[in-house]
């Protein structure tokens, strides 16, 4: 399984069946200027975690061009079709059967509105059952006591969650939270972007491995094998 980064919260996840874009925002970013070509990114499923524009704001052209089926929150979803995309599914939180299988939608503690003012419903992450590797992206998020639920449901390989501060969790909370879903192999996204989220990468590495884990910065236009 391959992950490759776009920058911000913008990854895919390439299984040997499909490949799963998320949160897809590469041309307001700065950061991912000259090193991503929008238009080059394929896609068959597009999910956004939520909807601020630092996560969707390229997902319309992305699912126009790539026809990708667009999952998120029922709220995200009626934007999208609003905006002219068919080929959807919407969802709350809870467990759904997709394309590529089961997933759970899980709750993000933060907030959901979309670029055009619209109410974007609950901001979530999700938990990713039957892919090659089991994997979980929380989303926009602080820490929450609700991640101590992922061992119950799955041992997970990796996970991604955001590590920048500010609007998410910082590097120490993102060590909290690996603890509680059960997971030592962290990828960070959500850093560097903005001012407000510029992290130290070299102490936050330490603070992982100190700690007997893993934290993966990726480099924009990197892909990692997992
Ligand atoms: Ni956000
Ligand atoms: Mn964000």
């Amino acid at each position: 399984m391959k992950f490759t980064f776009y920058g911000h919260s913008c990854f895919l996840i390439e299984t040997q069946k499909e490949k799963i874009l998320f949160d897809p925002f590469l041309s307001g970013n700065e950061l991912a200027a000259g090193k991503v070509d929008v238009n080059s990114i394929e896609a068959d499923y597009i999910l956004a975690s939520h909807g601020h524009g630092d996560h969707v704001g390229d997902l319309l052209s992305i699912a126009t061009r790539t026809g990708a089926q667009v999952i998120g929150a029922f709220e995200v979803i009626t934007w999208a079709q609003n905006n002219g995309i068919k080929n959807v599914h919407p969802m709350n939180f809870g467990p759904a059967r997709l394309g590529f299988g089961k997933m759970h939608f899980l709750p993000a503690a933060h907030s959901s509105a979309l670029p055009d003012g619209s109410y974007g419903g609950n901001p979530g992450g999700f938990l990713f059952h039957d892919t090659e590797k089991k994997f979980y992206y929380t989303g926009d998020t602080c820490l929450t006591m609700d991640m101590q639920l992922v061992p119950r449901y799955t041992k997970l390989d990796f996970a991604i969650m955001p590590i920048g501060g500010n609007f998410t969790m910082d590097v120490d909370d993102a060590l909290i939270a690996s603890d509680f879903i059960g997971c030592d192999k962290i990828i960070g996204v959500h850093f560097d972007t903005f001012g407000y989220i510029r992290i130290d990468h070299d102490a936050a590495k330490e603070k992982f491995r100190t700690a007997g884990k893993e934290l993966i910065l990726p480099v924009i236009g990197e892909t990692i094998e997992l």
